[in-house]
This record gives structure tokens, C-alpha cells and sequence, in this order.
């Protein structure tokens, strides 16, 4: 008997963070009705600010909103943000 949970690729799975993304979600609404929001998303590496974020950009991307992403570098010395 095959369990369709085991076909799914490792780390598809998007666990917990109800109320961050509650949050989020409730923030990309009212930006979409006119009232801009921002957000950082701040923690150790590895604890999923990366991934939160993706999963905001495919809820707001199935909104049809436009997403971009920007990067920093992360050698010494960066400037902050
Ligand atoms: N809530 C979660 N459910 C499942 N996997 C997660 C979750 N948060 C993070 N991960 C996984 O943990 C790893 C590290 O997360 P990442 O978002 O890159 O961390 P950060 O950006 O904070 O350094 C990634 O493989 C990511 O997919
Ligand atoms: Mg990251």
C-alpha cells in the first residue's frame, strides 16, 4: 500500500506558523485595499523567515499579486538591510 505522504519531496510540507501567517495574510489584504504594510521578519538562521516569506509570496501570487524579491549581501561589513 503506497502512502501518499511519502511521494511528497522532503521540505514541501510547511509546518505550523499559523498566527505568523494569519498576520501576514491579514496585512497583504489591507494592502490590497489600499493600506501598505511592512514587515520584518527577524530570527536565527534556519528558522524559517525565508520560507514563511514563500509561502506569503504563493498566497499573494495566487491573488494574482506581482511578488519581487530583493537580496542583500552577506559578506563583513554589509550595510544593515
Ligand atoms: N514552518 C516550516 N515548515 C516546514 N519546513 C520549514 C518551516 N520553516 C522552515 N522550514 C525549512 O527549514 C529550512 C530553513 O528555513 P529557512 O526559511 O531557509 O530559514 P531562514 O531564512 O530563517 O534562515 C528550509 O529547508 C525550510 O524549507
Ligand atoms: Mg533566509
Amino acid at each position: 500500500m503506497v502512502d501518499s505522504r511519502s511521494t511528497q519531496p522532503l521540505g514541501s510540507v510547511f509546518v505550523g506558523r499559523q498566527r505568523e501567517m494569519a498576520e501576514l495574510t491579514a496585512a497583504l489584504d489591507d494592502a490590497l485595499s489600499g493600506q501598505g504594510r511592512l514587515f520584518m521578519l527577524v530570527g536565527e538562521p534556519g528558522i524559517g523567515k525565508t520560507r514563511t516569506t514563500q509561502e506569503l509570496t504563493s498566497y499573494a501570487e495566487q491573488q494574482g499579486v506581482q511578488v519581487f524579491w530583493g537580496r542583500c549581501y552577506e559578506d563583513e561589513g554589509t550595510p544593515p538591510y
